[in-house]
């Protein structure tokens, strides 16, 4: 209710508070964080990622950064491309008590045949979440920061955060990956988020003139 910060849905846990109800230092360290993710517009967000060949301590610290970036972003995942790096590497913690997971060259090597829809933020498309329909099950296949091989099976929550990611390596945004009408709506949210128009100050929808999303 209290204005356009309250929009400002991004990967986070279901069930997290409010962004009107984090305390003041909670709230600052998302901002800072934030600030530092790579917004809807920026090229790099449309690149693919490059496949990880050296498995070593400067790898690891990239990782140990992204991992401490998207915690303070009160994120879900966070991919490579996010924070302007090339590398084939995500980091995702789908629910509050797990350990934040890295996988590097994730590849989905399985998906259901069974879909499911759910409402998706990104933290670099602030502002907007959308409906988002995927496989309700994945098998990926990766390396861990040592270059060690690991078999993931996810669902739910896990398998609809992996495929996001391994979407952002690829260059995909969750713009892509819904109905051209949806995507007009999200732009119009994406625009007043930008402009602070909330709820109460947003005029009737017939006097809003839709753009096409780039
Ligand atoms: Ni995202």
């Amino acid at each position: 209710m209290s204005g356009a910060e309250e929009d400002v849905e991004v990967e986070r846990e279901p069930g997290a508070p409010a962004v009107a109800e984090l305390d003041e230092q909670t709230r600052v360290r998302r901002d800072a964080a934030l600030a530092r993710v790579r917004k809807l517009g920026d090229p790099v967000l449309r690149a693919t990622a490059v496949a990880v060949d050296r498995f070593d301590d400067a790898l690891r610290a990239e990782i140990e950064r992204m991992g401490a970036l998207m915690s303070d972003a009160l994120g879900v995942g966070l991919a490579a491309n996010q924070v302007g790096i090339l590398n084939r590497v995500l980091v995702y913690r789908a629910y509050a008590d797990d350990p934040i997971a890295a996988l590097v060259n994730p590849v989905i090597e399985w998906r259901s045949d069974e879909l499911e829809s759910a409402e998706e933020g990104c933290l670099s498309i602030p502002g907007v979440h959308v409906e988002v329909e995927r496989p309700a099950r994945v098998r990926v296949r990766a390396r861990d920061a040592y270059g060690q091989e690991t078999l993931v099976e996810a669902e739910g929550l896990q398998a609809r955060v992996i495929q996001h990611e391994v979407d952002h390596l690829d260059g995909i945004l969750i713009l892509d990956r819904i109905s051209r009408e949806a995507r007009r709506e999200a732009m119009r949210s994406l625009r007043e988020a930008r402009e602070g128009v909330t709820p109460e100050t947003r005029p009737a929808r017939a006097v809003v003139a839709e753009t096409s999303p780039a």
